[in-house]
């Protein structure tokens, strides 16, 4: 029997409505039937330009907002289903670190309080001395010296922040942590301290991540599997170091050509590209077509789904899988042997 996921997408979509004086209402869909699972102890990547849905992903799965239609199935219980009560119990399993570390933190609280913060909101509340054993236990397994719980945020540098957040996040002992951009704003070596931080707490306490980000070397680095994002939906999924050497999707081979294999590690975000702002009532065919090198008729006709290439690998591409069709998206490289 295989095991469960510990997290079980569903066909999630979320659609905003913008309103403006001058200009008929229009819709965004930020997320459109996106489906995937996450095994227990695992980093799952997700990767996509700026504007494809990825923090309304982690804003729907942290349930912090709610979704248009689709369900996220936490552990066993859909999280839009479940009594506020039941949430709230829930809550305390799964945590998020933020992008900003300075932003992120309240600079007039004590690291101690901060990192303490996500214990009062537990059924159960621990004691004053569970907590501060608890505080200088976690400020040790991210690195920093327990006395520093008596520091204010600003005594510390970006890195060390970003270990506090860490701290604070899985100071309930959650099962999944979501990170979104949580090393972007990081310098190259710092990074790399944070992404090796992360992946001993995953070896040490099991914590299953879904790990958010625009750095293609990075989720290199440290994700197990990746799904690459495309205007709401997932393009390709499988084992991150297999789909950024040998991508199955066009849109992928162009995330990966973007970056220059090593050095992009580190390198901050690129320009964002035009939001991807559509009305999904208008949507046939394949979304990347008018990018895409390799289109075809059927791509302006039928939304391709996410189907089964290759063991372990999906893309949704009607030409995936097709014999030499991306080698055309690069018309100066050497044949493909
Ligand atoms: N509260 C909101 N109201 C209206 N539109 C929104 C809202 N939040 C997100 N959007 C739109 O949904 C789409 C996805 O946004 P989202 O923030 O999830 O993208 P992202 O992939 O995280 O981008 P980035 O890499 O820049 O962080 C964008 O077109 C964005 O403008
Ligand atoms: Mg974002």
């Amino acid at each position: 029997m295989t095991p469960r996921p510990l997290l079980d997408i569903r066909s999630l979509t979320r659609d905003y409505a913008s309103h403006s004086l001058f200009a008929a209402p229009h819709h965004t869909r930020a997320l459109d039937e996106l489906s995937l699972t996450v095994e227990a102890g695992t980093i799952f990547g997700i990767v996509g330009e700026s504007g494809c849905g990825k923090s309304t992903l982690a804003r729907l799965v942290m349930a912090l907002d709610r979704p248009t239609a689709g369900h996220v199935i936490f552990d066993g219980d859909d999280l839009f289903s479940l009594p506020p009560h039941e949430l709230i119990r829930k809550r305390a399993d799964f945590q998020m670190v933020f992008q900003d570390p300075f932003g992120s933190l309240d600079p007039r609280q004590t690291v101690g309080r901060i990192v303490a913060e996500p214990l009062h909101v537990l059924p159960k509340k621990p004691s004053k001395a569970e907590i501060r054993d608890k505080v200088a236990d976690m400020l040790e397994s991210v690195g920093l010296n327990p006395d520093h719980a008596t520091r204010h945020p600003h005594e510390f540098s970006g890195g060390q922040r970003q270990r506090i957040a860490i701290a604070r996040a899985l100071i309930t002992e959650p099962k999944l942590v979501v990170a979104d951009e949580a090393v972007s704003a990081l310098d190259l070596s710092v990074q790399a301290q944070v992404l090796n931080l992360l992946m001993d707490l995953r070896e040490k306490r099991g914590v299953t991540f879904l790990f958010i980000s625009h750095n293609l070397a990075v989720v290199d680095c440290i994700a197990d599997r990746v799904g690459v994002m495309y205007r709401g939906r997932l393009v390709e999924t499988g084992p991150a170091h297999d789909v950024f050497e040998a991508p199955l999707h066009p849109y992928t081979k162009v995330l990966a050509d973007a970056e220059p294999s090593i050095e992009r590690f580190g390198r901050p975000p690129g320009q964002p590209r035009p939001a991807a702002i559509h009305n999904p009532s208008d949507e046939t065919g394949c979304a990347f077509r008018a990018r895409c090198p390799v289109a075809i008729e059927r791509c302006a006709l039928e939304r391709p789904e996410l189907r089964t290439i290759a063991p372990g690998r999906q893309a949704a591409c009607h030409r995936a899988g097709e014999q030499g069709a991306l080698s055309k998206t690069e018309p100066t490289s050497a044949p493909a042997g």
